[in-house]
């Protein structure tokens, strides 16, 4: 999972959040009516009739028993306008008058740091523009963009420029405005060179596209050959502390509205194939460039939209790469439709032929994934025999595996089996057994998920001490992240520890994790209330039951180690450790 939300901000964050209302804020999106301690409504993040989301205004979370989604004040704003948490935090301290405070750099990224956040920003900024410029007095430059059927409008607007041919044009330039070497080297614009000779261009005799953050700030660069034969055909910037390409899509901050607005993304490979499906007036579109699609890519996308049509070529690296997409995306739980161009055609080449209405009608038409990957499969096995419907099955099973929902799931194995004509279970059955979660054969799915959890013996454990966090003291003494089995269970608990360690309460845990199932898991737990009164007594019960679990499991993997132990000192030493470990344990376990 990628890390917390950036710490800096906290400070400014709970300064914000005490401010809000967040009924209030929530209450511009939902109509929100009083139910006892807190206020439900008609949940705005899936389509229902009787009311299930709920606001706690004293806890400040929400959460919907229909949907499982919820968090805090930031975590609604982010899924609903599809911002990100500077953006919201931003817009929220607007809102009540919070100046933000300049961030400290995370401190992990400080040591290798030759260069600030906005000075990186800054001198991005100036090469964007100064690149632009040298494109404006080039005419191999301009003739080319020409070539590539690019209009002057698209060009302004994406900011295209053209490195200059030679080693030290930008170097001579950034000099000129004051900016030091090393800087423009820690932003990738400049190579360092061997011992005792200045640092020279990265970029020479290219064409220039700028890739922007979702505010449309310029962090990075991608510079195109005009040469065919010259390599790389691209270069782009490397990683830096602005850059970070697994998360970063091409033309999503201009992407975004149109997004929100149609309601599902499209997904291309290349910079030239997002401008001229851009030109062309679709809009909705977004590049990976130059890297395969990754889990952050999903996790990204899924803040504006559930749905994705992924565009590939049409040969068979475009066919392997859309496989691969489907496989890591599938986590998300999102609607993937995969739509696979003619023969020798991209995306840029498939629209300037065919025109934008084709594209529509053929992505509208696209195979959704189960489709797909059971196409692909059919051509290498026969659907018609039993050994060819086995093997289709498990070539589709790491997307089976790899979805967490257990609807999508349970949908998924329906869709599979009616497919090749065979029963539902006999794919359950295939599942291999440690992946395989909560679908079962003959056993409805649970409704949500995230709801289930709490109803085990680990997760109305946690329950207990999310709301009455002043027992997370006594828990810890006989705990730790081991005890539990369920390793959802233990990203909960160690998160609660550490947070309590640090705040010595749980307000702002929602806060401390990208993780939305862990949102949710917390949101739930805040909201939803403890039929019993008696928190200590039944927190007091569960420890013990835990650490004699726990001491079965230590017992049974020990004797089985003095089992096999040969040696017959050996063997005296493991029963001996034996005997005290049962003691302790044993003592402690009574004193409970
Ligand atoms: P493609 O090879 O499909 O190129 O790479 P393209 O987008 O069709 O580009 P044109 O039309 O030939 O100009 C797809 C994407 O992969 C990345 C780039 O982001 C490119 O847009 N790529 C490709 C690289 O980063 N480096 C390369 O050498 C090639
Ligand atoms: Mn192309």
């Amino acid at each position: 999972m990628t890390a917390t939300t950036e710490p800096f901000y906290n400070d400014t964050k709970e300064d914000i959040r005490s401010r809000v209302d967040i009924a209030q804020v929530i209450g511009r999106y939902v109509k929100l009516k009083p139910a006892g301690q807190n206020l439900k409504g008609l949940c705005p993040f899936h389509k229902e009739k009787t009311p299930s989301f709920t606001v706690s205004p004293s806890k400040e979370v929400f959460h919907c028993f229909g949907c499982g989604k919820g968090g805090d004040v930031f975590t609604f704003l982010m899924e609903k306008e599809g911002l990100t948490f500077p953006e919201t935090l931003e817009r929220l301290a607007d809102e009540v008058g919070v100046t933000i405070r300049p961030f400290k750099q995370p401190p992990g990224e400080l040591k290798q740091d030759r260069v600030s956040k906005t000075d990186a920003l800054k001198i991005h900024a100036i090469a964007t523009q100064y690149f632009y410029d040298q494109m404006k007095n080039n005419q191999e430059a301009i003739g080319y963009l020409k070539s590539r059927k690019l209009s002057p409008e698209t060009v302004k607007e994406f900011r295209l420029g053209y490195a200059p041919n030679g080693w030290s044009n930008l170097v001579n330039y950034a000099k000129s405005k004051n900016i030091a070497e090393d800087k423009l080297v820690a932003c990738g614009l400049a190579v360092p060179s061997s011992e005792g000779s200045a640092p020279y261009d990265r970029f020479r005799n290219r064409i220039i596209f700028p890739i922007f953050d979702l505010t449309g700030r310029p962090i990075a660069f991608g510079g195109r050959s005009m040469d065919e034969e010259a390599k790389p055909k691209y270069l782009n910037s490397p990683e830096t502390n602005l850059y970070r390409k697994n998360r970063i899509l091409y033309g999503l901050h201009h992407a975004r509205a149109s997004i929100k607005e149609k309601g599902f993304v499209i997904f291309v490979e290349g910079y030239m194939d997002f401008l001229s499906l851009c030109q062309a007036g679709i809009k909705n579109v977004v590049a990976t460039s130059g890297t395969a699609l990754t889990e952050e890519h999903g996790q990204l996308i899924r803040r504006f939209t559930s749905k994705i049509v992924l565009v590939f070529d049409g040969d068979s690296a475009g066919s392997v790469a859309a496989e691969r997409a489907v496989f890591t995306l599938a986590p998300q739980n999102l609607d993937m439709y995969v739509f696979i161009l003619p023969e020798g055609e991209d995306p840029d080449t498939y629209v300037s032929k065919y025109g934008p209405d084709s594209f529509n009608k053929q992505s509208n038409e696209a195979d959704d994934e189960v489709q797909f990957i059971i196409n692909r499969a059919v051509k290498t096995y026969s659907p018609e025999t039993a050994k060819g419907k086995s093997s289709i099955v498990e070539h589709i099973m790491p997307l089976i595996q790899s979805t967490t929902d257990t609807i999508i799931k349970a949908e998924l194995i329906k869709r599979t089996a009616e497919k090749l004509d065979i029963k539902e279970h006999h794919i359950y059955a295939k599942i291999p057994r440690k992946k395989q979660r909560s679908a079962q054969p003959g056993k409805e799915p649970p409704v949500n998920a995230a709801d289930h959890f709490i109803e085990t013996e680990e997760g109305s454990f946690l329950h207990i001490i999310v709301k009455e966090p002043k027992l997370i003291e006594t828990a810890q003494k006989h705990l730790s992240t081991e005890t539990f089995s369920d390793p959802f269970i233990k990203k909960l608990f160690s998160l609660i520890i550490k947070t309590y360690k640090e705040d010595k309460s749980l307000k702002n845990i929602i806060d401390r994790t990208d993780n939305s199932d862990i949102k949710k898991a917390f949101s739930l737990m805040l909201i939803k209330e403890i039929p019993s009164d008696k928190h200590e007594e039944d927190l007091s019960h569960k420890v013990k039951r835990f650490l004699l679990r726990l001491n079965k499991k230590e017992m049974h993997e020990n004797t089985k180690k003095i089992r096999n132990e040969n040696n017959p000192d050996a063997k005296k030493k493991l029963l001996y450790e034996q005997k005290v470990h049962i003691t302790q344990r044993g003592d402690l376990v009574n004193k409970w």
